[in-house]
């Protein structure tokens, strides 16, 4: 399976980016697709994984300061899981980071994606915000 990393290249992309980031991190507890959506969407670097013509992960990067990166938005199909995809996303995200100077990386884990994480080299800091109540999240940290 040949996996190709790259940014949304048309409205249609980015309208597919945006579908698969909600439906695999909100639709379950939230019909609002508006509801994933922050004030970083602008500025932010979106990236997407395509396996030929079908988009299977996403990935964004966004700058807190001139130092501080967050990564934001990490989301796989299911059926791709656990092949790959979301580390050549996150390696991605952080090559970004290095090249518009970022010193460190911050992100909040869902609980389980903090082995994948702590696998990629971030520490966790800190117990983080409860998202709808229900899914705990970890402040992880990775300097770059
Ligand atoms: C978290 C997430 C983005 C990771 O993406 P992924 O594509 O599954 O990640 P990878 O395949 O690179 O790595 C995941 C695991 O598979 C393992 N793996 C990687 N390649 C593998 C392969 N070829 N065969 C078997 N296992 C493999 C990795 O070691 C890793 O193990 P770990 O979970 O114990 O750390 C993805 O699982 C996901 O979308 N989860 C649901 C949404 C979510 O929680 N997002 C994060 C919000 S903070």
């Amino acid at each position: 399976m040949a996996i190709e990393v790259r940014e949304p290249r048309t409205q249609q992309e980015l309208d597919l980016y945006y579908d698969l980031r909600w439906r695999v991190l909100r639709e379950q507890w939230t019909k609002s697709r508006e509801s994933g959506r922050d004030e970083h969407e602008q500025d932010a670097f979106h990236l997407t994984a395509w396996d030929g013509p079908k988009l299977v992960g996403t990935g964004r990067l966004h700058f807190n300061t001139p130092d501080e990166a967050q990564v934001r938005c990490m989301a796989v199909e299911e059926a791709y899981r656990s092949t790959g995809v979301g580390g050549l996303i996150l390696r991605t995200l952080e090559q970004r980071a290095r090249e518009q100077g970022a010193k460190f990386i911050m992100l909040n884990a869902r609980e389980g994606a903090v082995s994948f994480y702590r696998k990629h080299g971030y520490q966790l800091m800190d117990q983080s915000n409860t998202l709808f109540n229900l899914i705990p999240h970890w402040l992880m940290r990775k300097d770059v």
